[in-house]
């Protein structure tokens, strides 16, 4: 009988942007980033032999039961390629195929190659495993490490729910603040540049040198505010200034690029005066921001959830919570 294994993983947020590399083959950033791990946004990969098929015949198709799922073949050919690369470390043979879903509407701009990449790996090492063919464990690290050669943000969602990635190393820092997460859905069409070919075309932007200081000095300020464990307004608004400078900071880049391109739409840029505007009236309001694409993504500490539905009305929304 064909075997059979499955696996997710979550999504991320980065709060401090991986923008830029040290080197393209192996995904190693230009900088740390930090990120928010988003427990409810998930990917799900199944992975079956195909027996019968010849050596090399692994392929891709959407998994049922979930919003169905379409990759395009740029797409499938790098989810193919990381299991490739998987197979050959651990001694894996035979054909498979491979299978993955989100738990969220595909076409809403959201599709995450983090959590993509980290289930495939996870699914994969799975598959190596009932088959005895990788180590009984592997420590969470190593399997970071591995999925980062597929996506580098994904080796950011094998901690929870703070990730600290720097260079060859990824880890979970314990920071005790937990938050709320809701992302304003503006566009559904998929990204015209890819977050992998942005990581290259930010380098040409005559604002990329200073780049990774500016990000360090960022990162250096955030995590003395996460390390806090009393978190007063002054520091809750300080954050908002770095994650809003940092997102900026990234998406100037993208704008100054050569050829320039860019990703921020009418709609997003209402979203983000309607939220600046919640912060001028009331001296409060969410930390704000944004991935290579259209969509705002906010996160908010526990009690602002009930107060989120106003700042938000009339736009369409993805929370992490139910609304009463
Ligand atoms: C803008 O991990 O998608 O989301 O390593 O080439 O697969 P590759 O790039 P990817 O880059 C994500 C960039 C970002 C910022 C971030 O998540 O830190």
């Amino acid at each position: 009988m064909a075997l059979k294994v499955q696996a997710s993983a979550p999504s991320n947020i980065a709060l401090i942007k991986y923008m830029g590399k040290s080197s393209i083959s192996a995904n190693l950033p230009a900088n740390s980033s930090l990120s928010y791990t988003l427990e409810n946004l998930r990917t799900f990969v199944e992975v079956e032999e195909r027996l019968g098929a010849s050596e090399g015949g692994d392929i891709w198709e959407p998994l049922s039961g979930w919003p169905p799922l379409e990759l395009s073949s740029k797409g499938s050919d790098k989810f193919l390629s990381h299991f490739a690369r998987l197979k050959e470390m651990w001694g894996l043979t035979g054909a498979y195929v491979l299978r993955s879903a989100n738990n969220f509407p595909s076409d809403c701009g959201l599709a995450s190659s983090a959590s993509s990449f980290a289930a495939l790996t996870r699914a994969a090492f799975e598959m190596a495993r009932a088959k005895n063919q990788a180590p009984l464990s592997l420590p969470t690290q190593e399997l970071a490490r591995l999925s980062r050669l597929g996506s580098g943000s994904s080796c950011r969602s094998f901690f929870s729910p703070w990730c600290l990635w720097s260079g060859e190393t990824v880890s979970g820092p314990p920071f005790p603040l937990r938050l709320r997460h809701a992302v304003v859905v503006v566009e559904e069409s998929k990204k015209e540049v890819s977050s992998s070919e942005a990581h290259q075309r930010v380098q040409t932007s005559l604002l990329y040198e200073g780049r990774e200081r500016r990000a360090e000095m960022r990162l250096q300020r955030l995590m003395k505010i996460l390390s806090l464990s009393d978190l007063n307004q002054r520091a809750w608004r300080e954050g908002m200034e770095i994650l809003w400078s940092e997102f900026w900071d990234m998406h100037a880049l993208f704008e100054t690029s050569e050829p320039s391109f860019g990703y921020l739409n009418e709609r997003s840029l209402r979203v983000l005066n309607r939220l600046r505007t919640v912060w001028r009236e009331t001296g409060d309001g969410p930390w704000i921001t944004m991935d290579a694409g259209p969509n705002v993504h906010l996160l908010l500490r526990q009690e602002q959830t009930s107060k989120a539905s106003s700042w938000l009305s009339g736009f369409q929304v993805l929370r992490d919570w139910n609304e009463s």
